[in-house]
This record gives structure tokens, sequence and C-alpha cells, in this order.
């Protein structure tokens, strides 16, 4: 397998912003010159809004509406920093077993991420993707995600992609239903089904394979999140909570990454 990572991060354009605020980052310089190790695709669990709160005494709705200030401040870094593609695990097929009003208010926060950040998605040349079965989420999610997704399509900066009512497994299991399908009807025969023709087949198959992944909150493991795609990911695992996640925290991650010497299975350089 090719390392990805190793080609040449695409330049982001230079941005000419009507909104002259903090949030509109000009970026004109080759990232390359700058950092020539980071990942090009970043995932994240952001795991432990739950703990943080209980340990402050609160609900765990309030760990989750502290951990969306995490997410303002990653994609805002990341986007920074010159990370092609940002994949976060909002909402697993499995978190629909939890309590009926911690649904209803990470749906809330997920519409409410989606309006407040609307600007600064676009003023910021990021599109806005998602991955999972998004015909499961509410209409006001669903409309809201949509409308953005529809209208950052075209931007370049970085990709972030929310996996919502996302698990790795069914994933996979759509993918293989597809080809299933695209072999009985005779457009695809069985001997053409190869890792590329399956990564192809996937929700995922934009965003390409990941080179980092994180996990806040000291838990180690990958709780069904992009199973396919983490084949030659590296972890780090952080064991703050998500709510207190910092900055520093993520560029630690990065200069964990830019020390890995990943093999693919050879015997390397
Ligand atoms: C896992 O922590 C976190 C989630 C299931 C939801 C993540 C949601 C957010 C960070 C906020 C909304 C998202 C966006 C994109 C605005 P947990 O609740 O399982 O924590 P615990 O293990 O401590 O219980």
């Amino acid at each position: 397998m090719k390392n990805k990572s190793a080609q040449p991060t695409q330049v982001p354009r230079p941005l000419i912003s009507p909104f002259a605020n903090k949030a509109v980052y000009v970026i004109s310089k080759n990232m390359d010159e700058i950092e020539s190790n980071l990942p090009k695709h970043v995932g994240i669990i952001m795991d432990g809004n739950g703990r943080w709160a209980r340990s402050r005494g609160m609900h765990r709705v309030a760990g989750h509406r502290q951990g969306a200030k995490t997410v303002d401040m990653v994609v805002t870094a990341c986007r920074k920093r010159g990370i092609r593609f940002l994949t976060l695990y909002a909402f697993s097929s499995q978190n629909w077993s939890r309590p009926s009003l911690e649904i209803k208010a990470l749906m809330e926060l997920l519409a409410e991420y989606v309006r407040r950040e609307r600007q600064k998605i676009m003023s910021n040349n990021i599109r806005l993707t998602a991955i999972g079965e998004i015909d499961q989420l509410p209409e006001s999610v669903r409309a809201a995600l949509q409308q953005l997704m529809t209208d950052s399509k075209d931007n370049t900066g970085m990709t972030l992609c929310l996996a919502l009512s996302y698990g790795g497994q069914e994933e996979i299991v759509a993918a293989a239903k597809q080809l299933c399908a695209r072999c009985t009807s005779g457009e695809l025969s069985i001997n053409d089904i190869d890792n590329d023709c399956f990564s192809n087949a996937l929700w995922s198959s934009a965003l390409g394979p990941v080179d980092l992944m994180i996990r806040t909150s000291g838990e180690l493991r990958l709780s069904n999140f992009l199973l396919w795609s983490c084949a030659y990911a590296e972890f780090y695992f952080s064991d703050k909570m998500w709510p207190e996640f910092e900055e520093a925290d993520l560029e630690t991650a990065f200069s964990a990454y830019a020390s890995r010497n990943r093999r693919y299975g050879t015997v390397g350089k």
C-alpha cells in the first residue's frame, strides 16, 4: 500500500474574506515547508463528555455541550494547521441505545453546531460532509446538515466529516450489500472485487485511509469507528476527557505522529 501521507500536502488557497474577524486564517505558505510529516486524514473519538460532567456534579448533557466547544477548537486548529480530512465520531449507531433525553440533547447540539458554525465553515473554505445512516436523524438535523453540505461542497481547504448514526461494521455490511447487488445485476463480476473496489463502496471512500486516530478519556479501543480505513492508522490516546482536550494536546498528538515509522507491513526505510 502506498504511503498517501508521504504525498505533498496540497496548499490551502489563500483566503481573502470580507469577514475581517479572527475566525479567518490567511494561509499562503506551502504547508510542506512548515510541517512535512502531518497526517492527511485525522479521526477523533471524542470520548469522556459524560464522565467530565458527572465528576463535576453536572448532567451528562452539560458534558456534551462543553464537548461541542472542543469541536470548534479542533476544527479551527486542524484547518489552521493544513489537515486535509478531519472525521469526528459525533454519534454512533450504538448511541441510539442511550436515554432518550440524552439523544434529544445531542441532536439539538448537532443542529445548533451546524447553524452556528456556518459562517466559519464557509469563510474558511471548509467542506462539510457526513457519513452514517443520515436518514435516521431527526428532520431538523438532516435539513441543517444537508443545506450546509450542499453550500460547502466546492470548498477545498479541508473536509470536515461528521460520523452520525455511524458504525464501522454497519459501513462494511452496507458496502458488501451494494457490491452483491451489483454482481447480481451483472454490472460487476466477483473477480473485480479487490481492496480498491471495496474501499470505493464504503460511505467513507472519499476520505481515504486514516493516518492518525485520536481518542480521549483514557479508553484504548476503536469502538466501531472507521474499521476499514484504520487498517494502517497510527493511534494516539489522551487521558484527558474530551471537554478538557486543548490545542496543545492536539499538537502533542501531531508530534507523536511525526515521530512514528510507518511501515505498512514492509521492513521500512
Ligand atoms: C462520547 O462521550 C461522546 C459522544 C457520544 C458524543 C460526542 C458529541 C459531542 C462532542 C458534542 C456534539 C458534537 C458536535 C459535532 C457539535 P460519552 O458521553 O460516551 O462520555 P463517557 O464515556 O464519559 O460517558
